[in-house]
């Protein structure tokens, strides 16, 4: 096959982008004065700079340079309304102006409420709230080693949990696959991290149980996204999760569901249940915050109890406690509202709301890929297609040279063999901005507040895309 050089077509793209966003280059080079890279979050600062935003209504975005930007990314996956929607605007702003909003350093009612519609959606036993999806995986980990009294975390190559010490192996998806997920990505952690975290492949329910064969009994827990993310938008197979609740019961090991993405994601509660299993623990963020920080950890109240500072329980049982405590902001009056509202909208409307994003996740799938097949180009969109995920609102973009091996892991995904990394990655994501589309490293999720129109709008970008990237190929 015919190598392809992208750089003519990046400096070509590239070169168009910073001409029609001078005021968001100008703030980028401000922003790298005092910001690392210029900003907060590696994965926004697209090259040769991000987009600076402004404004974000419903489905669309206005940056500084006045573009208007019909938006995939929805707030890192976390607004499945669209962006700043009344539901939720209205009531935090009416709560700000009476008085309740920022910080109060107390607890309220306010916080129940919360806790028991997370509860009753997903049918857990007790909650315990934090601020950030990386924090909640945390936690879950810290509760999993010190329930069962064991070292051993078990993880999936090419899953990503947040960045916190135990997460941080088997991450980096391009150069993952060749070192098959075995490397810890990151300076500063444990040492311990290297021999503590075994990693398994995703939907590979074989390679599971050898895994658990081996190391079952010195496990304490297996973390798994249940629709994987970052790591190709792909929902785990039944088998695979069914292996996983069956080996973990097995040998005593805590199953922990990791849907910071997920949960809420295809219906009003926990992705887990359409499975038909019921986890030890599971994580949310993302969307239960409805656009706050809010980010939980949920589940058994025998596990949960292990946070507690209570006197009751057994010695053995204090003896195992975990700090799952601080957080100055944990539980944060207008993050409660803001969660609770949005979780209320969604199990009070879920009949109408998720059978519309899966018939729109569909509509944007088929309409993606037609736009690329006019101009000869295969593009494997993942994010639906199977009864898992009749729901789906997701899309990720995939360039494989073989369309007819599947794509059921992130090491079929970021393996540079078998799939054009650069044009998924790199060269899409401003091929699609300089058509007022924005989406990153091909992933894309609607929401209730994109139309028809949307999706044809988005059709119409991924074909002049397609056309300018074919002489590339
Ligand atoms: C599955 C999953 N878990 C955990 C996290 C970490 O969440 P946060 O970025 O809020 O720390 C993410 C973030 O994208 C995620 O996708």
């Amino acid at each position: 096959m015919k190598a392809r050089d992208y750089t003519p077509l990046l400096a070509e793209l590239a070169e168009l982008y910073a001409r029609r966003s001078p005021r968001s280059q100008a703030i980028q080079n401000e922003a790298v004065k005092y910001l690392v890279d210029g900003g907060s979050h590696s994965l926004r600062l697209i090259k040769p700079f991000p987009p600076r935003i402004a404004a974000a209504h419903g489905a669309w975005l206005t940056d500084e340079d006045g573009h208007r930007i019909m938006d995939l990314w929805q707030g890192h996956m976390a607004n499945i309304l669209g962006h700043n929607p009344p539901e939720i605007t209205a009531p935090v702003a009416e709560a700000m102006a009476g008085g309740f909003g920022l910080q109060t350093g107390f607890t309220d009612r306010l916080q129940v409420d919360t806790a028991r519609i997370l509860c009753k959606q997903t049918g857990s036993e007790r909650v315990r709230f934090t601020t950030s999806g990386a924090l909640a995986t945390m936690y879950a980990i810290m509760l999993g080693r010190a329930f069962t009294g064991r070292e051993l975390v078990l993880k999936v190559g090419g899953g990503w949990h947040g960045s916190q010490p135990w997460a941080l192996k088997g991450i980096d998806y391009h150069g993952g696959v060749g070192n098959g997920y075995q490397a810890v990505e990151s300076n500063g952690v444990p040492a311990a991290v290297t021999d503590q975290v075994l990693v398994t492949p995703f939907n590979d329910p074989d390679r599971l149980r050898d895994l658990f064969r081996a190391n079952g009994d010195q496990m304490a827990c297996f973390i798994m996204e249940p629709f994987i993310g970052v790591g190709g938008y792909m929902p785990a197979s039944t088998e695979f999760v069914q292996a996983a609740r069956e080996l973990t019961q097995q040998y005593g090991v805590v199953l922990i569901l990791d849907e910071v993405i997920a949960g809420f994601r295809f219906r009003a509660g926990n992705m887990g249940a359409l499975y038909g299993i019921q986890p030890d623990l599971t994580t949310f963020g993302k969307i239960i915050g409805g656009g706050m920080p809010v980010a939980a950890v949920a589940g058994r109240a025998e596990i949960m109890e292990l946070a507690s500072v209570s006197e009751g329980g057994s010695r053995a049982h204090k003896a195992a406690r975990v700090k799952f405590s601080g957080g100055t902001y944990s539980a944060h009056p207008a993050s409660m509202l803001a969660a609770w509202t949005m979780m209320s909208y969604l199990a009070d409307h879920e009949a109408e709301i998720y059978p519309r994003l899966g018939e729109l996740g569909e509509l944007a799938r088929r309409t993606v890929r037609d736009a690329f097949a006019a101009e000869g180009i295969y593009v494997h969109v993942t994010g639906g297609g199977a009864p898992l995920t009749a729901g789906s609102s997701m899309l990720m973009l995939h360039f494989p040279y073989e369309p007819d091996r599947p794509l059921v892991s992130p090491s079929d995904c970021f393996d540079p063999a078998r799939c054009d990394i650069t044009l998924c990655h790199s060269v899409l994501d401003l091929a699609v901005l300089i058509e007022d589309v924005f989406m990153l490293h091909s992933h894309a999720g609607l929401s209730t507040a994109h139309t028809d129109a949307d999706i044809a709008f988005l059709g119409e970008a991924c074909h002049r895309a397609a056309r300018r990237i074919k002489p590339t190929l």
